[in-house]
């Protein structure tokens, strides 16, 4: 059995990778991890009571790090102990907030990260009853990581590649993403830990409870014959559907998990070989084999979004179509926008993402931005509107 923790499992992505993972063949054990600060014990609801899954409500931040092998070890550090794969989502998701609140992405983002990865960093050490070679040294913990594409700024190439630089992010939200990617890697190669970092483009879908189309769909449940649109409407992005973003998501890590059993064997090899005297054992050594074996790197990056882009008005249209109104009986009006157009400090008018190193794994994105958007509306028409939930 596979124990998967996922932080932030009762929010939006979360709780839709916790069930696709649960729904897998490959006999997952699910962990969630979540304060309840944006998630809902909704999203996890019809899970609690199954063996293969665990809601633990917590807050990342109220556990500064405490010695593994300790009876009283925190209960973050046991769950950590006690997972293979880690998906780490708990965060504030919200960019336009940095402009009030200059503490929470550097509490929520930064610390959260570090705290989650001292715990991570121990249970390296600490040994586990799961061990499948009795030798905990060679089990490694795996960690992926829900960046965003936020990273990129105001990239000057689209779509964007994840070689891409120089990242000048432009939103607090999105310097505290890459600053967790640089401790994440400097964890991974400093402790032997496995990374992933996935860059999302924006993810949508019926559980999302922020964003452009929930709020166009409460604010025209309201004022049917009025919308407020944030910026100009020519904002420009990529959208993809969460079914699409868990499936990525999924197959990061089990590409991990291969790559890491790959390594194991190839470890065990070496074991085996250290007894001839012939054979030079070292750190080195190992390193090496490593990397032969590898299909990923310790530390990797890959970005997640669809093919294409939609404007902002172009989904308000469609809003407008699903709500069965009339594009002319609604009157547009473009709200706090900046000079240059965003709705926003810290919003990136114009982004889609290069995701050809995730497709050059197998992964294809089912829906369109556009039918991401359709979808994603007729979702929550379905379930009663926006504005109920
Ligand atoms: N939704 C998107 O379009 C998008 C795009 C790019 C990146 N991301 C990233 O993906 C992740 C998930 O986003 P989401 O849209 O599901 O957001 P969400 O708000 O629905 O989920 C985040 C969850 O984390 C929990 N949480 C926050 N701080 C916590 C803490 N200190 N301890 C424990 N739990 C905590 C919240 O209660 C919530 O359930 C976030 O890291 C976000 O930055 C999301």
């Amino acid at each position: 059995m596979l124990r998967a923790l996922i932080t932030g499992g009762a929010g939006f992505i979360g709780s839709s990778l916790a069930g696709a993972l649960l729904l897998s063949k490959k006999n997952y054990h699910v962990t969630v991890l979540d304060n309840l600060s944006r998630g809902h014990l909704n999203n996890i609801s019809k899970w609690l009571g199954s063996p293969r899954f665990e809601f633990v409500q917590a807050d990342l931040l109220d556990y500064s790090t405490s010695d593994p092998s300790d009876q009283k070890a925190s209960p973050l550090q046991k769950i950590v102990n006690n997972s293979d794969i880690i998906f780490h989502l708990a965060a504030n998701p919200d960019v336009a907030i940095g402009t009030v609140d200059t503490h929470i992405d550097f509490q929520q983002n930064v610390q959260a990260t570090y705290d989650l990865l001292e715990a991570i960093r121990k249970s390296q050490r600490f040994p586990d009853s799961e061990n499948v070679i009795g030798e905990h040294s060679l089990k490694k913990k795996r960690v992926i990581f829900a960046s965003s594409s936020t990273v990129y700024g105001k990239a000057n190439k689209r779509p964007t590649p994840e070689s891409y630089s120089p990242l000048y992010p432009i939103s607090l939200y999105g310097s505290t993403k890459l600053a967790c990617e640089a401790i994440i890697s400097g964890y991974c190669h400093m402790f032997d830990i496995y990374g992933i970092v996935a860059r999302l483009a924006n993810i949508i879908g019926p559980r999302n409870i922020h964003g452009v189309i929930y709020d166009f769909i409460t604010k025209l449940s309201v004022h049917p014959d009025f919308l407020d649109i944030l910026g100009n409407g020519q904002q420009n992005k990529s959208y993809l559907y969460i079914d699409d973003c868990v499936n990525a998501l999924i197959l990061l890590s089990e590409l991990m998990q291969r790559n890491s059993e790959s390594i194991i064997e190839a470890q065990r090899d070496v074991k085996k070989q250290q007894r001839i005297p012939t054979v030079k054992s070292s750190a080195g050594e190992i390193g090496n084999l490593n990397d032969k074996n590898s299909d990923l790197n310790q530390y990797d990056v890959f970005n997640i979004g669809s093919d294409d882009t939609i404007t902002v008005m172009q989904i308000a249209r469609i809003v407008i179509d699903q709500l069965s109104l009339k594009n002319e009986n609604v009157k547009t009006e473009f709200k706090n926008s900046l000079k240059d157009g965003r709705g926003w400090k810290g919003d990136i008018p114009d982004f889609w993402l290069d995701c050809s190193k995730l497709k050059g794994i197998g992964w294809k994105p089912k829906y369109s931005s556009r039918d991401a958007v359709l979808r994603t509306c007729k979702e929550y028409i379905k379930s009663g509107g926006a504005r109920k939930r």
